[in-house]
């Protein structure tokens, strides 16, 4: 069983894959790492993230390494993100291993649940289940500020607003592989709905679509 989870910065994705995962004994990839491990990896090394060759050299050098980094869940780390997964070319350098991660989950798990934002649409089309998750920004906003501060770290509603604001443009935008629901992903708004309803609500829509 494939499910692929699509959907804006803190919108929730994250914590109801890992549920789901968990839940139906599911392997689980966050897709976004991925990405932010490459940003992370131009970015520390002085480079700049929109550039296309730079940043296809670290898709390509990636290692568990990297993946493995402190540090990757920083905003700062988050825009660099954003901009190199803008570059086709590091889109396609990271395909195959999030189609076999699908096709041939670790562990001996019999299926996967993938988060990021074409997994619906490029890297699983053929998944069995699709939601797409989204909240409002001001909501998406007050999460992540929580987030960060719970962490310990210095977080101000304005400039996170505003960065997720730029985030989600940039990820809206691309040419490649924009943020953007599957023609058959069910969408499931989490702005008034906690962890718990989030999950239920999943449960009950995977239940309900099973094939
Ligand atoms: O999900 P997360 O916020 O960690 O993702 C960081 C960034 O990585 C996103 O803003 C997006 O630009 C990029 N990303 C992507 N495709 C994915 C997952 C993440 O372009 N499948």
């Amino acid at each position: 069983m494939i499910i692929a989870i699509d959907g804006p910065a803190a919108a929730g994705k994250g914590t109801l894959a890992r549920q789901l995962a968990e839940h139906l004994n599911l392997a689980y990839l966050d897709t976004g790492l991925i990405y932010r491990a490459v940003g992370k990896k131009v970015i520390g090394a002085g480079g700049m993230p929109e550039d296309a060759k730079t940043s296809e050299a670290a898709a390509h050098a990636l290692s568990s390494d990297d993946l493995a980094a402190d540090g990757l869940r920083t905003d700062e780390v988050a825009a660099a993100a954003s901009k190199v997964s803008a570059v086709p070319g590091v889109r396609a350098a990271l395909l195959d291993f999030q189609r076999d991660f699908a096709a041939c989950p670790p562990e001996g798990k019999t299926g996967a649940v993938l988060d990021g934002r074409d997994i619906g649409t490029v890297v699983c089309p053929g998944a069995d289940h699709k939601l797409f998750v989204t909240a409002s920004i001001d909501v998406r906003a007050q999460r992540r500020v929580k987030e960060l501060q719970d962490r310990g770290l210095e977080a101000i509603y304005a400039r996170v607003f505003e960065d997720m604001e730029e985030r989600d443009a940039r990820d809206q935008q691309r040419t490649s592989s924009p943020l953007e629901p599957a023609r058959d992903a069910h969408t499931l708004d989490t702005t008034d709905l906690n962890v718990e309803q989030v999950f239920k609500a999943a449960l009950e829509f995977i239940r309900s679509s099973k094939a």
